[in-house]
C-alpha cells in the first residue's frame, strides 16, 4: 500500500466526530454536531462537523477540511505528523520520506552521531569505571544510560581519530576540538542535545571526578546549535506531551532523565532557568496545558515567574506550577525520597497566580503596614492580568479574607473585563453580495463534491465555469474523478492540501451557506445561469466590437453573430 492509500485508510479508520471530539466539546444537532469554530474569534457555534461526509466546515470563516487537516490546524503540525497521529490510533504507519538526508547539514550531524558513539563506547572501557560507578550512584542505570546516550569523554584521544576523516576547520567549528587540535569535552559524563528533528547537535558535559568551577559545559554555539531554540528531550517527548495534553518544564536535564525514569515522559528541560522567545513558540505551538516544574531554589522561582509571564502574554494558557520543599529539583526529590514524593507534589501543582502571589511575599514582612500595602497592591496589579473575570473576584475575596482588608476597597481596584486577545488564524470571510451567477457556480462545485453524479452532468451539460479560480477547482474535481474512478470529498482534500489557490477558492464555497440537498431543476438552472451569464459576455463583447468597426462587411458579419446567439438564448 503507499502513501496515498495509507493515508485514505487512516481517514476510513478515524472517525472525524472523535477526533475533533477529543480536542473541542460537540454539540449534537440533528445529523451533525456543532461547535464553536476555534480558527476565527467565534462566539456562537459556526462549525458544523459532519459524521456522513468526515468533514468540518465553519459558515463563518469558511475553514473547512477533513481530520487529517483539523489537526494541521489546530496543532499547527505539518502533516505527515497528522498522519503520524491519526495512524498510531488505527496502526497504519506512513513511510515518511527521508527529508533528513536532503539536509545541508547532514555532515555535521553524521559527526556528531559518530562522537556521540565514541563517548558511549568510553563508557564501557577500562577508564569508564569511575564514570559509571558515579552514574550508578546517581541512579542512572543502563537502560537509561541507553536511552539518552550517555556517554563519556576521556582525557583526549578523540581529535586523533576524527582528523583522519574530517578537517581541522570542521571539527573546530564545531566545537569538538579545540585550534590547539585538543579535545573540547575532557573528563564529562556527556550528555547529547538533539534538536527538535532529533538530531544531535550538541554536547553538555558534566564534571564527575575531579572539581571544576563549571559544574557543565555545554558545546558552543554552532552553525547548527543555538542554546535558545533548543528545549532537551523535546522530540522524545513529543508524542507523550500531546497525549498528556499537558508538558512539564524542567530546569536539568538530571531532572527530565528522572521523570522519564519514574514513567513521567511529557517533560523537557530548557537547560536554564529561563526561556527564550523561540523556546516558549515552540511549547505555545504544541497548544497543551503547560506545568513548571523548575528548581525549588530562589534562581528558579525567579525564572518560574519570568517564564510563566512570558506564557501568559497574548493568549490565555492553562499554566500551573509544581513546589516542594525538601529538595532543591525533582531529581533530588526522587532520588533521595521516592517517586511518590513527586507525584503528590505534582498532584498539588498549583495555579501561575497563587505561585506568583506566593512569590510577591519575598522580603516583605507582611505585619508592617507599609510592606502589606505594597504586598497588596503588586498582588492586585498580577490580578488584574487574568482574563477571567470571575478569578478575579474570587482572588481578591481570598486577600480580603486573609489580611482583613475591605473587599469593596480591593475590588474598585480591579479592572474588568481587560481581555486578553488571543490570536486567531482566521478573520469571518466578508460575505460579498452574491448575484445569481456567483451563487450558481459555487453551488455547482458544493453539489460536485458532494453528489459525484453531478460531477457528470457538469462534464456533460456545461464543461467549463467562467470565474477563473472556480474554473480550477471545478476542473481539479473532473480530473480527480477521472483519475481515481470515484470522489470522496473527504480524500479530495487531502489530494489538495499544498494548492493554495485551491484551497483558497474552496474556502470560499464551503463558506456559502449551503442547503444540503439539490433538485434537478435547482441543478438545471445554475447550468441555465452560467450558460446564459457567458452568451451575455460574449454578446456584449461583439456588441462593442460592433460599435467601433468601420467596416461595413465586418458589421454585417458581427450582427449575424449577435442575432444567432440571441437566439441560441432563446431557444433554452
Ligand atoms: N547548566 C549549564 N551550565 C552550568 C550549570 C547549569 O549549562 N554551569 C544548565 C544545564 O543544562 C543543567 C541546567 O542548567 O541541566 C540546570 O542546572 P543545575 O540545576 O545546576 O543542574 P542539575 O540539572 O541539577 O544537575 P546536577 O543534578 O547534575 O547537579
Ligand atoms: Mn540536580
Amino acid at each position: 500500500m503507499d502513501n496515498s492509500e495509507k493515508i485514505k485508510e487512516i481517514l476510513r479508520a478515524n472517525d472525524i466526530v472523535d477526533v475533533i471530539g477529543s480536542y473541542i466539546s460537540l454539540i449534537p444537532k440533528g445529523k451533525n454536531h456543532f461547535c464553536i469554530c476555534p480558527f476565527h474569534d467565534d462566539h456562537s457555534p459556526s462549525m458544523s462537523v459532519s459524521k456522513d461526509k468526515q468533514i468540518f466546515r465553519c459558515f463563518v470563516c469558511g475553514e473547512s477540511g477533513n481530520a487529517l487537516t483539523f489537526l494541521m490546524k489546530y496543532l499547527n503540525i505539518p502533516f505527515l505528523e497528522a498522519c503520524e497521529i491519526l495512524g498510531e490510533k488505527c496502526g497504519i504507519k506512513i513511510l515518511k520520506k527521508e527529508n533528513k538526508k536532503n539536509s545541508k547539514y547532514e555532515k555535521y550531524y553524521d559527526i556528531y552521531n559518530k562522537v556521540t558513539l565514541f563517548y558511549k563506547n568510553n563508557l564501557n572501557t577500562k577508564e569508564g569505571i569511575k564514570a559509571k560507578k558515579y552514574l550508578e550512584e546517581r541512579n542512572i542505570d543502563k537502560k537509561l544510560i541507553d536511552e539518552f546516550d550517555i556517554g563519556l569523554s576521556l582525557n583526549g584521544g578523540l581529535g586523533q581519530v576524527l582528523l583522519k576523516n574530517y578537517d581541522k576547520k570542521t571539527l573546530v567549528d564545531l566545537d569538538i576540538i579545540n585550534e590547539n587540535l585538543k579535545d573540547s569535552f575532557t573528563n564529562r559524563i556527556i550528555f547529547p542535545i538533539r534538536d527538535t528533528n532529533n538530531n544531535i547537535v550538541a554536547f553538555s558535559g558534566r564534571i564527575y571526578n575531579e572539581e571544576d568551577i563549571n559544574k557543565y559545559r555545554n558545546t558552543k554555539e554552532t552553525i547548527i546549535f543555538k542554546k535558545g531554540q533548543i528545549l532537551y528531550n523535546f522530540y522524545n517527548a513529543k508524542d507523550n506531551i500531546r497525549k498528556a495534553k499537558e508538558v512539564i518544564i524542567c530546569e536539568g536535564f538530571m531532572d527530565v532523565i528522572r521523570l522519564h525514569s519514574i514513567g513521567i515522559k511529557n517533560a523537557v528541560a530548557i537547560m536554564g532557568s529561563n526561556m527564550t522567545k523561540e523556546q516558549i513558540k515552540i511549547i505555545k505551538d504544541l497548544k497543551v496545558s503547560v506545568t513548571l516544574n523548575l528548581d525549588q531554589d530562589h534562581a528558579g522561582k525567579t525564572g518560574s515567574i519570568m517564564v510563566g509571564e512570558q506564557f501568559l502574554t497574548e493568549e490565555n494558557i492553562n499554566l500551573k506550577v509544581i513546589v516542594f520543599n525538601k529538595a532543591k529539583d525533582s531529581d533530588e526529590l526522587i532520588t533521595k525520597y521516592g517517586k511518590e514524593d513527586f507525584i503528590t507534589a505534582y498532584r498539588n501543582k498549583i495555579d501561575f497566580i497563587d505561585f506568583k502571589l506566593d512569590f510577591l511575599k519575598n522580603n516583605k514582612n507582611l505585619s508592617n503596614a507599609e510592606d502589606l500595602s505594597k504586598y497588596i497592591n503588586e498582588a492586585i496589579e498580577s490580578i488584574n492580568k487574568l482574563d477571567d473575570d470571575i478569578l478575579k473576584e474570587i482572588k481578591i475575596t481570598e486577600l480580603s479574607n486573609k489580611y482583613n482588608i475591605n473587599k469593596s476597597t480591593l475590588l474598585s481596584k480591579i479592572v474588568k473585563n481587560k481581555k486578553i486577545k488571543i490570536k486567531y488564524e482566521n478573520k469571518p470571510i466578508e460575505k460579498e453580495k452574491l448575484n445569481k451567477f456567483k451563487i450558481s457556480e459555487i453551488r455547482i462545485i458544493y453539489l460536485m463534491m458532494n453528489y459525484p453524479e453531478v460531477i457528470n452532468i457538469f462534464q456533460k451539460r456545461l464543461g467549463y465555469l467562467i470565474n477563473k479560480d472556480m474554473n480550477y477547482l471545478a476542473s481539479e474535481i473532473v480530473g480527480y474523478k477521472l483519475k481515481y474512478k470515484e470522489f470522496k470529498l473527504e480524500d479530495f482534500i487531502t489530494h489538495i492540501i499544498n494548492d493554495e489557490n485551491l484551497n483558497t477558492v474552496f474556502k470560499k464555497v464551503m463558506s456559502y451557506n449551503h442547503m444540503e440537498n439539490y433538485t434537478d431543476d435547482e441543478l438545471e438552472d445554475y447550468i441555465n445561469t452560467i450558460k446564459l451569464y457567458s452568451v451575455k459576455k460574449e454578446i456584449e463583447k461583439y456588441t462593442n466590437k460592433l460599435k467601433n468597426s468601420l467596416d461595413i462587411n465586418e458589421k454585417k458579419e458581427l450582427l449575424k453573430k449577435i442575432e444567432n446567439m440571441k437566439k441560441e438564448v432563446l431557444e433554452w
